[in-house]
């Protein structure tokens, strides 16, 4: 069956390098987009550089520059850093593109006509210093609860959380001024009215999502959703389409979600497709969001709130991808510790196989795990280079010395043919269940198998016989396997299995069924597919 598959990968802010928290989070996007191309079905995965919001214009400010400037330098680096270890997005784009601006102002104008944005007085915190409303993380001020220093709407001490209008003797925190109280107006999102919902929305599809997002859901519904604001009172954003705003911004959460819709319109219309009958809901499409899980109840409420608003008959998120952390051995990483592995550095020191190996085989799924180089060199030595690598150079490089590279014809073992249709299905069942670290260890099964087999068959002492169809089985069999797992790997090991496909002159794209290699195949170079890691 061709299905549609919307991935979307959560939009790095542009404020700091990517790093392996980054990392872990998002490469399942990327296996779940090459699984499914290889299964044949429509893929749209998208993503980009989230460049609005305070953390990147307090980084600017520190800087002395624009955000603007500090919005491009990240995104260049995280284009890079994407491409060094092979995400294969059909878009990333920024949301400071003109084209994410304008179909964002689109699309609040329709959630405003179907009644979904309203306009709210209050009154606000604004530095007359700076002459300017205050965001949150820009008032300092004394906790409303335990009376200790406490910053925007949390209290460290006592955490504590609250509106940052609550704070006690409020100071800006650029100017260290006194705030005062001015009547301000926002452009509200209406998310209360989706409340029973978003609750039956919840109810029909959170048994397919991970624990953290159920937990993390389940909270938000039931403490009952407010109104969110959807502008703010400041310079750096996507203007607001409506009059009145002129010194207001959207939101950057409410428009940063949206860039999922933004980016899958533009591949489907680059693709000559509607965009509008891909995101139909029904059974033809599924959807898979991917981030960590500071990010759950943005996707699994806002997010689907807003797609309501728009009435468009859009699917929901199906499936929640939802990652936990990465420690660095027994450390949290912060910045403020500075003990972050940025992914480029990683990419330097390894090869891109070896760290999407490391960081699927251990993904974060159900709880944090930790990164350590030893660890991930110790995964690549053991099952890239002794298990897979090691047993397609014993069978290629055999041929190769003693047949000239011709590869004899042979009957491929039965139950060898049987275990690998298996091993498509299941292994495709677990991918398609965001079952990553399942998937990994069936692929690292099959070669296991693999190399027992040719254990137990010993084509050494076959090679010996007066009668070579021992030898010949034995050998059509190695290389069937082979070939077949140049396609049940491609979705993580994108560049040893692209050597392989090479090497036994398969098809360019690794694909999802069973295939064998061509009749008389003459093996022509066999470089080694990794080197082990001193
Ligand atoms: N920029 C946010 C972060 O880094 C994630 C945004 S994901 C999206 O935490 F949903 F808004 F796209
Ligand atoms: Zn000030």
């Amino acid at each position: 069956m061709n299905r549609k598959i919307l991935i979307g990968g959560a939009w790095p802010y542009a404020n700091y390098s990517l790093h392996v928290g980054h990392l872990a989070a998002l490469l399942p996007g990327d296996v779940l987009a090459r699984y499914f191309r290889q299964n044949g079905d429509e893929v749209v995965y998208v993503s980009g550089t989230d460049s609005h919001g305070t953390p990147i214009t307090q980084r600017a400010k520190k800087e002395g520059v624009d955000p603007s400037e500090i919005a491009h330098k990240y995104h260049e680096e995280f284009v890079r850093s994407f491409g060094s270890l092979n995400f294969s997005y059909d878009m990333y784009t920024a949301t400071y593109t003109d084209e994410h601006k304008k179909r964002v102002q689109d699309m609040l104008v329709r959630m405003k006509e179907n009644g979904y944005l309203y306009d709210k007085e209050k009154q606000q915190d604004y530095c007359e210093t700076c002459g300017k409303f205050l965001a949150d993380r820009e008032i300092t001020g004394l906790c409303p609860v335990c009376g200790a220093p406490a910053k925007g709407d949390q209290c460290d001490a006592c955490l504590s959380s609250f509106d940052p209008s609550e704070l006690k003797d409020k100071h800006c925190i650029t100017c260290g001024n006194a705030t005062v109280l001015r009547p301000n107006h926002e452009m509200v999102f209406a998310l209360s009215k989706f409340q029973n919902k978003l609750e039956k929305y919840y109810q029909d599809n959170h048994k397919q999502w991970r624990t953290n997002a159920i937990n993390e859901t389940k909270k938000y519904l039931e403490q009952g959703l407010p109104d969110r604001d959807a502008t703010r009172s400041l310079e750096w954003g996507i203007e607001v389409p409506f009059e009145g705003y002129e010194d207001k911004r959207v939101y950057v959460w409410i428009e940063a979600v949206m860039g999922y819709l933004t980016t899958a319109m533009r591949v489907c219309e680059e693709r000559g497709e509607s965009f509008d009958q891909f995101m139909q809901d029904g059974d033809d499409l599924i959807s898979y969001y991917v981030h960590g899980k500071d990010n759950i109840p943005f996707h699994t409420v806002i997010y689907p709130a807003i797609i309501m608003s728009l009435e468009n008959g859009w699917q929901l998120p199906k499936m929640i991808v939802s990652s936990e952390y990465v420690k660095l051995g027994e450390d949290k990483m912060s910045k403020s510790k500075g003990n972050l592995v940025p992914i480029l550095q990683l990419a330097e020191q390894f090869e891109a196989d070896s760290v999407r190996f490391f960081f699927t085989m251990n993904n974060p799924e159900r709880r944090d795990i930790s990164y350590s180089e030893e660890e991930l060199i110790a995964a690549h030595n053991k099952f890239l280079c002794g298990a897979f690598g090691n047993f397609v150079n014993r069978n290629v490089s055999f041929l190769k010395k003693k047949f000239k590279g011709v590869v004899p014809s042979g009957v491929v073992a039965p139950e060898m043919v049987e275990q690998t249709q298996r091993a498509y299905a299941e292994i495709g069942a677990k991918i398609e269940a965001g079952e990553l670290r399942a998937a990994v260890e069936q692929m690292i099964g099959y070669i296991q198998d693999a190399n027992k087999f040719y254990d137990t068959q010993a084509p050494w002492t076959q090679v010996k016989q007066e009668d070579q169809t021992d030898f010949n089985n034995t050998t059509a069999t190695c290389m069937y396997l082979i070939a077949n797992m140049s396609n049940l790997l491609a979705p993580v090991l994108t560049e040893g299995t692209a050597k392989i496909r090479t090497m036994l002159e398969l098809d360019e794209t690794p694909c999802w069924k069973p295939i064998n290699i061509k009749d008389g195949l003459v093996l022509g170079d066999c470089p080694i597919l990794y080197t082990k890691i001193q």
